[in-house]
């Protein structure tokens, strides 16, 4: 399992949501401000599941975090800003030439990213890496990895 201290990669597999909620609340202990998690996997992989453990970790209520269906982010205010982006219904990246990711990726807060796949050339240099298999109707297969250290946020 997860330790406090980063390792190079985990992989482990999740019997329920709620293991897969536990892990993230695990995963959340090495977040600051500034950091980005980009969440890959199939539809109904478990990747907003994921969101809502770190959410409870941050102090969001589970409650308030959804999908961002008609948006391409939902806000949610915890210990710490939280912008859950779902890009899936992104027609093409250049949609998001108008968000000033800036102002997200490097701020005050912590951007968790879904279906990051679509971000093309706003994909962020530094970021961890939390990637969701199908392996059964309630087993997923979920590996974290950081390809490129966050470095602190004063050397951004
Ligand atoms: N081990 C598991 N971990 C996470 N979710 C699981 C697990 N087993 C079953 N599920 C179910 O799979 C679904 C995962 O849905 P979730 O919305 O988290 O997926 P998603 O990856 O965000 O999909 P989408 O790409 O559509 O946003 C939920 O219905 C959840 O109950
Ligand atoms: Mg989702």
């Amino acid at each position: 399992m997860l330790k406090k201290k980063l390792i190079p990669k985990v992989s482990l597999i999740s019997n329920s949501e709620e293991e897969t909620k536990l892990c993230a609340q695990r995963f959340a202990g090495q977040l600051k401000a500034g950091d980005i998690v980009l969440l890959q996997g199939d539809l109904g992989a478990g990747k907003t599941t994921f969101v809502k453990g770190l959410g409870s970790a941050l102090k969001v209520s589970s409650k308030k975090i959804v999908s961002p269906t008609f948006v391409l982010m939902n806000y949610y205010k915890g210990k710490l800003p939280i912008y859950h982006f779902d890009l899936y219904r992104l027609g093409n990246p250049k949609e998001l030439d108008s968000l000033d990711f800036d102002d997200y990726f490097y701020g005050e807060g912590i951007s968790l990213i879904e279906w990051p796949e679509r971000l093309g050339e706003h994909k962020p240099k530094k970021y961890y890496l939390v990637e969701f298999q199908h392996k059964g109707e309630h087993q997923r297969q979920i590996c974290i990895s950081c390809p490129s250290k966050p470095q602190p946020r004063s050397s951004h």
